[in-house]
Order: structure tokens, then C-alpha cells, then sequence
């Protein structure tokens, strides 16, 4: 696992986003597994402005959504596929074709689930996957308790999770109470893996996946076994780690300079 620390939130977020323009740019052919929420909102605006800064091909690329709330179509103004659709595909010029979403209200659910690791495995796997994570130390919705080699599936949202995200959902707009997500194991098969964590209230996650025992209980922990990972936090998210000031001197300084 490779930790880059940034000075604010501001650099992290546009460092993030500047890993995966520059995948991208240097390989149009490139599958990416995208994640949503909060901390990618601004990572998207970011990636955006790259793009209409100095233009680069989108139209080849394939990428699949980390996870979506079963029950909401791709259209329903809550789901991660309409967030994907109105803040990324549409600016970036990325078509339906492209973008494969999860359908959270689909008829089967546990069809749907093998249909998307189907296509993952067509398009020839994920080459880069960018994740963020929850304050309990969940990527995608794997949530405390997922089996290390679990793979997508439909699971049932903590309370916590359900409580750090109610903020998304107006009020009187039902909030899902399961999701489905790519897997713990689904996601160490990608070859290339960015997470972004930003802030005070990701610090004792972050130290737990990082520096903590593997640990079901902390899923992101399964993320010391991926070979190619890169762990990118502000300040505040790395408080918690005892090896910051390591992470700090050997952090490369190319990551550093994009
Ligand atoms: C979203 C996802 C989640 C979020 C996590 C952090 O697709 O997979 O794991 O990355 O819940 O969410 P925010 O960024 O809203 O704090």
C-alpha cells in the first residue's frame, strides 16, 4: 500500500483525479471502476476541468459503478447511476455503451449480481479502481463483517452507513437499506487501485485499514494484500497513522508533483 500524503484536501482531491486523467490519457483502452459519494464529488469536478483544460479521448474507455442501492432504477434522481450519469458521463462525453451500471432495481437481484461480475470478466477485468471509504472501514458497500473473498452481491447497510449517508437523501425520499456492491475479492482483482479519503471523520478508518490487523471487521484492511494500491489523504485523514511521518519523507515525489 502506497500512502501519499497531502497537505489539504484541495491537493489530495486534485491528485486523485490526476492519476486517473493521466490513466486515461495514456491508455484510452483503459476499464475503470468508479466510486461515488461525497469525497467524489469534488474529484470529479476536478477530473472534469482537466479534461476541458487539455482535452483527452474518452470515447474508448469502458468503467463499471462500484455499487448501487437496490430498489433505484439508473434514472431515480438518488441512485449512484443518475450521480455518475449527470456529473461524469455527460461532461466527459462517456456514452451508455461505456458506462456499465449496476440496475438496483433490477427484477433478479441475484442475477443482476452475476451478469455485472460477467461483464467485468468480458471487458477483461478492472484496470484501475478508484474507491473511497467509510467511516467504519467499508470500500464499496462491503461493510464490517464481509468476507475477505466475498464478490458482488447484495448486502445489508449498517446503521451507521445508512445514518453517514441519509445527507444524500431529501426529506420524505425513502434511503434503501441494502445495496449492491462489488466484492472485497471483486476489487483486489483490479489491477490498479486509488483511494481517496479526505477528513477528520476517516482518520481511525484509515489508520485501521493501513496499519491494523486484517481484519473483516475493517474491509478496507483486505486492501494491504492488493499489490498496487495508492492511499491518498489530507491531512486530517491521516492523523491517526503512527508511520505518517514515514509515509511523508518516501512519498513519491511524482505522485506529489502531478
Ligand atoms: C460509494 C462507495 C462508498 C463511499 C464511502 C465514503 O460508491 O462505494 O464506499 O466511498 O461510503 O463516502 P463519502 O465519500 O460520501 O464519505
Amino acid at each position: 500500500m502506497n500512502i501519499v500524503l497531502c497537505d489539504s484536501a484541495a491537493q489530495a482531491t486534485r491528485l486523485s483525479a490526476t492519476l486517473i486523467y493521466r490513466e486515461v490519457a495514456a491508455r484510452p483502452l483503459v476499464v475503470l471502476g468508479l466510486a461515488t459519494g461525497g469525497t467524489m464529488d469534488p474529484l470529479y469536478q476536478e477530473l472534469v476541468s482537466l479534461h476541458r483544460a487539455c482535452p483527452i479521448r474518452w470515447s474508448d474507455m469502458r468503467c463499471f459503478n462500484l455499487d448501487e442501492y437496490v430498489g433505484l432504477a439508473v434514472d431515480h434522481p438518488m441512485s449512484y447511476g443518475y450521480f455518475m450519469r449527470h456529473k461524469v458521463f455527460d461532461p466527459l462525453g462517456v456514452r451508455e455503451v461505456q458506462a456499465h451500471l449496476l440496475r438496483g432495481d433490477a427484477p433478479d437481484p441475484q442475477e443482476e449480481c452475476r451478469r455485472y461480475e460477467d461483464a467485468i470478466a468480458a471487458a477483461g477485468g478492472i484496470d484501475l479502481q478508484l474507491l473511497g471509504i467509510g467511516e467504519n472501514g467499508h470500500i464499496g458497500f462491503n461493510e464490517p463483517g464481509s468476507s475477505l473473498d466475498s464478490r458482488t452481491r447484495i448486502v445489508h447497510l449498517n446503521p451507521d452507513t445508512l445514518t453517514a449517508n441519509r445527507r444524500f437523501f431529501p426529506p420524505g425520499v425513502c434511503q434503501p437499506e441494502s445495496a449492491i456492491t462489488l466484492g472485497i475479492q471483486t476489487i483486489l482483482d483490479c489491477r490498479q487501485i486509488v483511494m481517496l479519503a479526505i477528513g477528520e471523520k476517516k482518520a481511525s478508518a484509515v489508520a485501521a485499514m493501513a496499519e491494523g490487523p486484517l481484519s473483516a471487521m475493517c474491509p478496507a484492511s483486505a486492501l494491504q494484500m492488493h499489490p498496487a494500491t495508492t492511499v491518498v489523504l489530507d491531512t486530517s485523514a491521516a492523523q491517526r497513522l503512527r508511520l505518517k511521518d514515514r509515509y511523508r519523507r518516501a512519498g513519491p515525489a511524482d505522485l506529489h508533483s502531478a
